[in-house]
Protein backbone atom coordinates (compact mmCIF):
# COMPACT_ATOMS: atom_id res chain seq x y z
CA UNK A 1 0.00 0.00 0.00
CA UNK A 2 1.23 3.72 -0.54
CA UNK A 3 0.55 4.89 3.04
CA UNK A 4 1.12 4.68 6.40
CA UNK A 5 -2.15 3.25 8.52
CA UNK A 6 -2.70 4.55 12.62
CA UNK A 7 -4.61 2.90 15.10
CA UNK A 8 -5.13 5.09 17.56
CA UNK A 9 -6.42 4.29 21.28
CA UNK A 10 -8.36 7.64 22.90
CA UNK A 11 -9.42 10.33 20.90
CA UNK A 12 -9.72 12.63 23.66
CA UNK A 13 -7.35 15.55 24.55
CA UNK A 14 -4.44 14.67 22.37
CA UNK A 15 -6.08 11.57 20.28
CA UNK A 16 -8.49 14.38 18.97
CA UNK A 17 -5.02 16.85 18.05
CA UNK A 18 -3.42 14.01 16.44
CA UNK A 19 -6.23 13.19 13.88
CA UNK A 20 -6.65 17.15 13.45
CA UNK A 21 -2.94 17.16 12.72
CA UNK A 22 -2.90 14.69 10.48
CA UNK A 23 -5.96 15.70 8.58
CA UNK A 24 -4.58 20.01 8.13
CA UNK A 25 -1.10 18.80 7.53
CA UNK A 26 -1.07 16.13 5.78
CA UNK A 27 1.33 18.06 2.67
CA UNK A 28 3.54 18.21 5.40
CA UNK A 29 3.88 14.99 6.39
CA UNK A 30 3.75 13.16 2.55
CA UNK A 31 6.46 15.62 1.63
CA UNK A 32 9.05 14.51 4.83
CA UNK A 33 8.15 10.58 4.38
CA UNK A 34 7.11 10.37 0.86
CA UNK A 35 3.32 9.14 1.62
CA UNK A 36 -0.14 9.39 3.19
CA UNK A 37 -0.65 8.91 6.90
CA UNK A 38 -4.12 7.50 7.58
CA UNK A 39 -6.27 7.15 10.62
CA UNK A 40 -7.77 3.55 9.91
CA UNK A 41 -9.71 2.78 13.36
CA UNK A 42 -9.65 4.98 17.19
CA UNK A 43 -10.04 2.57 20.19
CA UNK A 44 -12.83 4.59 22.84
CA UNK A 45 -14.36 4.10 25.98
CA UNK A 46 -17.91 4.99 24.16
CA UNK A 47 -18.25 4.94 20.70
CA UNK A 48 -21.49 6.45 20.34
CA UNK A 49 -20.69 9.68 22.15
CA UNK A 50 -20.70 13.24 20.56
CA UNK A 51 -17.44 14.46 19.69
CA UNK A 52 -16.21 17.51 17.89
CA UNK A 53 -13.59 16.32 16.26
CA UNK A 54 -13.98 15.55 12.30
CA UNK A 55 -13.17 11.36 11.59
CA UNK A 56 -14.21 11.30 8.37
CA UNK A 57 -13.69 7.27 7.62
CA UNK A 58 -12.02 6.35 10.66
CA UNK A 59 -13.51 3.99 12.37
CA UNK A 60 -14.01 4.26 16.08
CA UNK A 61 -14.79 0.67 18.23
CA UNK A 62 -14.83 0.02 21.71
CA UNK A 63 -12.73 -3.72 20.79
CA UNK A 64 -9.16 -3.42 20.99
CA UNK A 65 -8.56 -6.24 18.83
CA UNK A 66 -10.11 -4.24 16.30
CA UNK A 67 -6.85 -2.22 16.16
CA UNK A 68 -4.38 -4.23 17.67
CA UNK A 69 -5.13 -7.38 15.64
CA UNK A 70 -5.64 -5.42 12.62
CA UNK A 71 -3.04 -6.70 10.14
CA UNK A 72 -3.17 -3.31 8.30
CA UNK A 73 -2.48 -1.01 10.81
CA UNK A 74 1.31 -0.23 10.82
CA UNK A 75 1.52 2.51 13.75
CA UNK A 76 -0.25 2.52 17.06
CA UNK A 77 -0.62 5.81 18.97
CA UNK A 78 -1.58 5.14 22.57
CA UNK A 79 -3.08 8.49 23.99
CA UNK A 80 -5.72 6.65 26.04
CA UNK A 81 -4.10 6.94 29.44
CA UNK A 82 -3.79 5.12 32.74
CA UNK A 83 -1.37 2.25 33.25
CA UNK A 84 -2.44 -1.48 33.10
CA UNK A 85 -4.80 -1.66 30.18
CA UNK A 86 -2.55 0.56 28.22
CA UNK A 87 0.84 -1.52 29.21
CA UNK A 88 -1.23 -4.43 28.05
CA UNK A 89 -2.36 -3.03 25.11
CA UNK A 90 1.08 -1.56 24.12
CA UNK A 91 2.92 -5.18 24.35
CA UNK A 92 -0.24 -6.72 22.10
CA UNK A 93 0.53 -3.70 19.41
CA UNK A 94 4.25 -4.89 19.79
CA UNK A 95 4.10 -8.77 19.22
CA UNK A 96 1.99 -8.02 16.33
CA UNK A 97 4.71 -5.88 15.03
CA UNK A 98 3.63 -3.18 15.24
CA UNK A 99 5.65 0.60 16.15
CA UNK A 100 4.15 2.35 19.15
CA UNK A 101 4.11 5.77 19.47
CA UNK A 102 2.72 6.90 23.63
CA UNK A 103 2.57 9.92 25.32
CA UNK A 104 1.81 7.95 28.21
CA UNK A 105 4.34 9.39 31.39
CA UNK A 106 3.02 7.09 34.27
CA UNK A 107 3.66 4.09 32.28
CA UNK A 108 7.03 4.95 30.36
CA UNK A 109 8.21 5.82 34.15
CA UNK A 110 6.98 2.48 34.91
CA UNK A 111 7.65 0.19 32.76
CA UNK A 112 9.77 2.63 30.32
CA UNK A 113 13.20 -0.08 30.01
CA UNK A 114 10.59 -3.26 30.16
CA UNK A 115 8.36 -2.09 26.99
CA UNK A 116 12.01 -0.90 25.15
CA UNK A 117 13.01 -4.56 25.70
CA UNK A 118 9.94 -6.05 24.53
CA UNK A 119 9.92 -3.51 21.51
CA UNK A 120 13.34 -4.77 20.43
CA UNK A 121 13.03 -7.91 20.51
CA UNK A 122 10.04 -7.52 17.51
CA UNK A 123 12.13 -5.12 15.89
CA UNK A 124 9.79 -2.39 16.29
CA UNK A 125 10.15 0.87 17.56
CA UNK A 126 8.86 2.39 21.15
CA UNK A 127 8.91 6.04 20.84
CA UNK A 128 7.27 8.63 23.47
CA UNK A 129 8.14 12.22 22.92
CA UNK A 130 4.98 13.69 24.02
CA UNK A 131 5.41 11.87 27.38
CA UNK A 132 7.44 14.93 28.66
CA UNK A 133 6.84 18.59 28.32
CA UNK A 134 4.01 18.48 25.65
CA UNK A 135 5.27 20.06 22.58
CA UNK A 136 8.83 21.00 23.79
CA UNK A 137 11.13 18.45 22.06
CA UNK A 138 13.03 17.69 24.94
CA UNK A 139 13.80 13.74 24.17
CA UNK A 140 15.51 14.44 21.28
CA UNK A 141 16.97 17.30 22.73
CA UNK A 142 18.90 15.33 25.42
CA UNK A 143 19.13 12.09 23.15
CA UNK A 144 20.09 13.38 19.77
CA UNK A 145 21.22 16.96 19.98
CA UNK A 146 23.27 16.72 23.56
CA UNK A 147 24.39 12.96 23.17
CA UNK A 148 27.91 13.74 22.90
CA UNK A 149 27.88 15.93 26.55
CA UNK A 150 28.16 14.98 30.10
CA UNK A 151 24.89 16.63 31.55
CA UNK A 152 25.44 17.88 34.91
CA UNK A 153 21.96 19.15 35.81
CA UNK A 154 18.42 19.39 34.77
CA UNK A 155 16.14 22.38 35.98
CA UNK A 156 12.58 22.66 34.98
CA UNK A 157 8.77 22.97 35.12
CA UNK A 158 7.54 20.22 33.62
CA UNK A 159 3.79 19.94 34.46
CA UNK A 160 1.67 22.30 32.50
CA UNK A 161 -1.60 22.29 34.88
CA UNK A 162 0.61 23.36 38.12
CA UNK A 163 2.31 26.43 36.29
CA UNK A 164 -0.93 27.26 35.20
CA UNK A 165 -2.25 27.00 38.50
CA UNK A 166 -0.06 29.18 40.29
CA UNK A 167 -0.14 31.87 37.00
CA UNK A 168 -3.67 32.44 37.70
CA UNK A 169 -3.44 32.39 41.82
CA UNK A 170 -0.44 34.87 41.60
CA UNK A 171 -1.19 36.90 38.38
CA UNK A 172 -5.16 36.88 38.80
CA UNK A 173 -5.80 36.43 42.41
CA UNK A 174 -8.23 32.84 41.32
CA UNK A 175 -8.66 30.23 43.90
CA UNK A 176 -7.21 27.41 43.61
CA UNK A 177 -10.18 25.57 43.09
CA UNK A 178 -11.27 27.82 40.21
CA UNK A 179 -7.62 27.89 38.65
CA UNK A 180 -7.50 24.07 38.56
CA UNK A 181 -11.22 24.09 37.23
CA UNK A 182 -9.87 26.26 34.07
CA UNK A 183 -6.71 23.78 33.77
CA UNK A 184 -9.05 20.85 33.51
CA UNK A 185 -11.21 22.45 30.94
CA UNK A 186 -9.00 23.64 28.96
CA UNK A 187 -7.79 19.86 28.64
CA UNK A 188 -4.15 19.95 30.64
CA UNK A 189 -5.01 18.27 33.54
CA UNK A 190 -4.64 14.54 34.36
CA UNK A 191 -8.15 12.43 34.23
CA UNK A 192 -7.31 12.58 37.82
CA UNK A 193 -5.89 15.43 38.82
CA UNK A 194 -4.32 14.04 41.88
CA UNK A 195 -1.32 13.20 39.92
CA UNK A 196 -0.72 17.11 38.24
CA UNK A 197 -1.10 19.14 41.57
CA UNK A 198 0.79 16.99 43.71
CA UNK A 199 3.54 16.30 41.78
CA UNK A 200 3.42 12.94 40.72
CA UNK A 201 2.60 13.75 37.12
CA UNK A 202 6.23 15.69 37.34
CA UNK A 203 8.28 13.42 39.19
CA UNK A 204 7.47 11.04 36.53
CA UNK A 205 8.67 13.33 33.77
CA UNK A 206 11.79 14.42 35.77
CA UNK A 207 12.50 10.09 35.92
CA UNK A 208 12.17 10.12 32.23
CA UNK A 209 14.58 13.17 31.96
CA UNK A 210 16.93 11.84 34.03
CA UNK A 211 17.67 8.27 32.61
CA UNK A 212 17.94 9.66 29.59
CA UNK A 213 19.88 12.42 30.78
CA UNK A 214 22.29 10.35 33.27
CA UNK A 215 22.17 6.93 31.69
CA UNK A 216 21.34 5.16 34.65
CA UNK A 217 18.31 3.75 36.02
CA UNK A 218 15.96 6.33 37.83
CA UNK A 219 12.85 4.67 40.04
CA UNK A 220 9.48 6.66 40.73
CA UNK A 221 11.16 5.95 44.76
CA UNK A 222 13.93 7.25 43.96
CA UNK A 223 12.24 11.03 43.20
CA UNK A 224 11.39 13.19 46.24
CA UNK A 225 8.25 14.67 45.50
CA UNK A 226 5.77 17.71 46.78
CA UNK A 227 3.04 19.26 45.19
CA UNK A 228 1.23 22.64 45.35
CA UNK A 229 -2.32 21.52 46.54
CA UNK A 230 -1.46 23.23 50.30
CA UNK A 231 -0.06 26.64 48.22
CA UNK A 232 -2.42 29.63 49.37
CA UNK A 233 -2.70 33.11 47.22
CA UNK A 234 -1.30 34.28 50.63
CA UNK A 235 1.50 32.31 50.15
CA UNK A 236 1.78 33.99 46.69
CA UNK A 237 1.05 37.50 48.06
CA UNK A 238 3.98 37.14 50.40
CA UNK A 239 6.58 35.66 47.77
CA UNK A 240 5.33 38.93 45.61
CA UNK A 241 6.36 40.88 48.39
CA UNK A 242 9.82 39.55 48.83
CA UNK A 243 10.07 40.29 44.95
CA UNK A 244 9.73 35.95 44.41
CA UNK A 245 7.52 33.82 42.50
CA UNK A 246 6.84 30.45 42.97
CA UNK A 247 7.26 27.10 40.54
CA UNK A 248 7.08 23.65 40.69
CA UNK A 249 10.45 22.26 40.13
CA UNK A 250 11.81 20.03 38.86
CA UNK A 251 15.34 18.90 39.61
CA UNK A 252 17.79 16.48 38.42
CA UNK A 253 21.88 17.02 39.63
CA UNK A 254 24.54 15.11 40.87
CA UNK A 255 25.48 15.90 44.43
CA UNK A 256 28.22 14.37 45.96
CA UNK A 257 28.37 11.64 42.89
CA UNK A 258 24.84 10.60 43.63
CA UNK A 259 22.04 11.54 41.28
CA UNK A 260 19.69 13.21 43.41
CA UNK A 261 15.69 13.78 41.86
CA UNK A 262 13.16 16.02 43.33
CA UNK A 263 10.17 18.33 42.87
CA UNK A 264 9.12 20.57 44.96
CA UNK A 265 6.93 24.47 44.96
CA UNK A 266 10.21 26.92 45.18
CA UNK A 267 10.21 29.92 45.30
CA UNK A 268 12.44 31.87 42.67
CA UNK A 269 13.54 35.48 42.20
CA UNK A 270 11.50 37.34 39.63
CA UNK A 271 14.84 37.88 37.36
CA UNK A 272 15.39 33.74 37.39
CA UNK A 273 14.45 32.99 33.95
CA UNK A 274 11.88 30.25 35.02
CA UNK A 275 10.16 32.64 36.96
CA UNK A 276 8.70 34.24 33.52
CA UNK A 277 7.39 30.84 32.73
CA UNK A 278 3.69 31.50 32.52
CA UNK A 279 0.14 29.52 32.18
CA UNK A 280 0.89 26.02 30.86
CA UNK A 281 4.13 26.64 29.13
CA UNK A 282 6.85 24.44 30.29
CA UNK A 283 10.78 25.32 30.37
CA UNK A 284 13.53 22.92 31.60
CA UNK A 285 17.22 24.34 32.01
CA UNK A 286 19.91 21.69 31.06
CA UNK A 287 23.40 22.14 32.16
CA UNK A 288 25.56 20.58 29.95
CA UNK A 289 29.95 20.27 30.63
CA UNK A 290 30.63 20.96 27.42
CA UNK A 291 27.65 22.97 25.59
CA UNK A 292 27.16 25.23 29.18
CA UNK A 293 23.53 26.40 29.35
CA UNK A 294 20.80 25.92 27.38
CA UNK A 295 17.16 26.39 27.86
CA UNK A 296 13.90 24.03 26.27
CA UNK A 297 11.16 26.44 26.45
CA UNK A 298 7.25 25.87 24.59
CA UNK A 299 3.57 25.08 25.24
CA UNK A 300 3.76 22.17 28.11
CA UNK A 301 0.52 20.54 27.60
CA UNK A 302 -2.33 20.85 25.32
CA UNK A 303 -4.27 19.10 22.33
CA UNK A 304 -2.20 20.01 18.92
CA UNK A 305 1.32 21.24 20.88
CA UNK A 306 0.95 17.56 22.32
CA UNK A 307 0.09 16.08 19.14
CA UNK A 308 3.20 17.67 17.27
CA UNK A 309 5.36 15.57 19.57
CA UNK A 310 3.21 12.29 18.75
CA UNK A 311 3.87 13.07 15.15
CA UNK A 312 7.48 13.62 15.35
CA UNK A 313 7.27 10.31 16.68
CA UNK A 314 4.90 8.63 14.17
CA UNK A 315 7.35 10.55 11.62
CA UNK A 316 10.48 9.19 12.95
CA UNK A 317 8.71 5.56 12.99
CA UNK A 318 8.26 6.68 9.07
CA UNK A 319 11.64 7.23 8.13
CA UNK A 320 12.83 4.09 10.12
CA UNK A 321 10.63 2.01 7.90
CA UNK A 322 11.97 3.35 4.70
CA UNK A 323 15.33 2.27 5.97
CA UNK A 324 14.36 -0.41 7.08
CA UNK A 325 16.35 0.09 10.90
CA UNK A 326 13.23 -0.11 12.93
CA UNK A 327 13.67 -1.34 16.64
CA UNK A 328 17.35 -0.18 15.75
CA UNK A 329 16.88 3.44 15.47
CA UNK A 330 18.82 6.53 17.04
CA UNK A 331 16.34 9.19 15.49
CA UNK A 332 14.62 9.26 18.94
CA UNK A 333 15.27 8.64 22.77
CA UNK A 334 15.80 4.97 23.59
CA UNK A 335 16.36 2.99 26.76
CA UNK A 336 19.30 0.85 25.70
CA UNK A 337 21.54 2.84 28.26
CA UNK A 338 19.40 2.79 31.48
CA UNK A 339 18.76 -1.47 30.49
CA UNK A 340 22.89 -1.96 30.57
CA UNK A 341 22.99 0.31 33.51
CA UNK A 342 20.42 -2.35 35.14
CA UNK A 343 21.71 -5.19 33.82
CA UNK A 344 25.32 -4.74 35.71
P1 LIG B 1 -8.44 12.23 27.72
O1 LIG B 1 -8.82 13.54 27.14
O2 LIG B 1 -9.04 11.81 29.01
O3 LIG B 1 -8.74 11.11 26.60
C1 LIG B 1 -8.62 9.75 26.83
C2 LIG B 1 -9.20 9.01 25.63
O4 LIG B 1 -8.94 7.61 25.78
C3 LIG B 1 -10.70 9.16 25.45
O5 LIG B 1 -11.02 9.24 24.08
C4 LIG B 1 -11.28 7.85 26.05
O6 LIG B 1 -12.46 7.41 25.38
C5 LIG B 1 -10.16 6.87 25.75
N1 LIG B 1 -10.03 5.86 26.81
C6 LIG B 1 -9.62 6.03 28.08
N2 LIG B 1 -9.63 4.86 28.75
C7 LIG B 1 -10.06 3.93 27.87
C8 LIG B 1 -10.28 2.54 27.97
N3 LIG B 1 -10.08 1.88 29.09
N4 LIG B 1 -10.71 1.89 26.86
C9 LIG B 1 -10.94 2.55 25.70
N5 LIG B 1 -10.73 3.90 25.54
C10 LIG B 1 -10.30 4.57 26.63
O7 LIG B 1 -6.86 12.15 27.91
P2 LIG B 1 -5.73 13.06 27.23
O8 LIG B 1 -5.63 14.35 27.96
O9 LIG B 1 -5.90 13.07 25.76
O10 LIG B 1 -4.41 12.24 27.66
C11 LIG B 1 -4.08 11.02 27.03
C12 LIG B 1 -2.66 10.62 27.41
O11 LIG B 1 -1.74 11.63 26.97
C13 LIG B 1 -2.42 10.45 28.91
O12 LIG B 1 -1.46 9.44 29.08
C14 LIG B 1 -1.82 11.81 29.30
O13 LIG B 1 -1.01 11.73 30.44
C15 LIG B 1 -0.99 12.11 28.07
N6 LIG B 1 -0.71 13.54 27.84
C16 LIG B 1 -1.71 14.45 27.90
C17 LIG B 1 -1.44 15.79 27.62
C18 LIG B 1 -2.50 16.83 27.66
O14 LIG B 1 -2.18 18.02 27.51
N7 LIG B 1 -3.77 16.48 27.86
C19 LIG B 1 -0.14 16.16 27.28
C20 LIG B 1 0.88 15.19 27.22
C21 LIG B 1 0.57 13.87 27.49
P3 LIG B 1 -13.84 8.26 25.38
O15 LIG B 1 -13.57 9.46 24.52
O16 LIG B 1 -14.87 7.36 24.81
O17 LIG B 1 -14.08 8.63 26.83
N1 LIG C 1 -1.25 16.98 32.92
C1 LIG C 1 -0.04 17.24 32.23
C2 LIG C 1 0.43 18.64 32.54
C3 LIG C 1 -0.22 17.07 30.74
O1 LIG C 1 -0.37 19.43 33.03
O2 LIG C 1 1.61 18.94 32.30
C4 LIG C 1 1.07 17.16 29.95
O3 LIG C 1 1.94 16.10 30.24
Amino acid sequence: KNYVSIGLLGLGTVGSGVVQLINNHQEELVHQVGCEVRVKSVLVRDAEKERDIQIGHTFLTTNSDEVLQDPEIDIVIEVMGGVEEAREHIIQALEAKKHVVTANKDLIALYGPELQKKATENQCDLFYEASVAGGIPILRGLSDGLVSDRIQKLMGIVNGTTNYILTKMDEDGLSYETALKEAQDLGFAEADPTSDVEGLDAARKMAILARLAFFTNVELNDVEVSGISNVSVEDLNYGNKLGLTMKLIGLAHIDNQQLEVSVQPTFLSKSHPLASVKNEYNAIYVNGEAVGETMFYGPGAGSLPTATAVMSDVVAVMKNMRLGVNGKSVVAPRFESVLKSSDQ
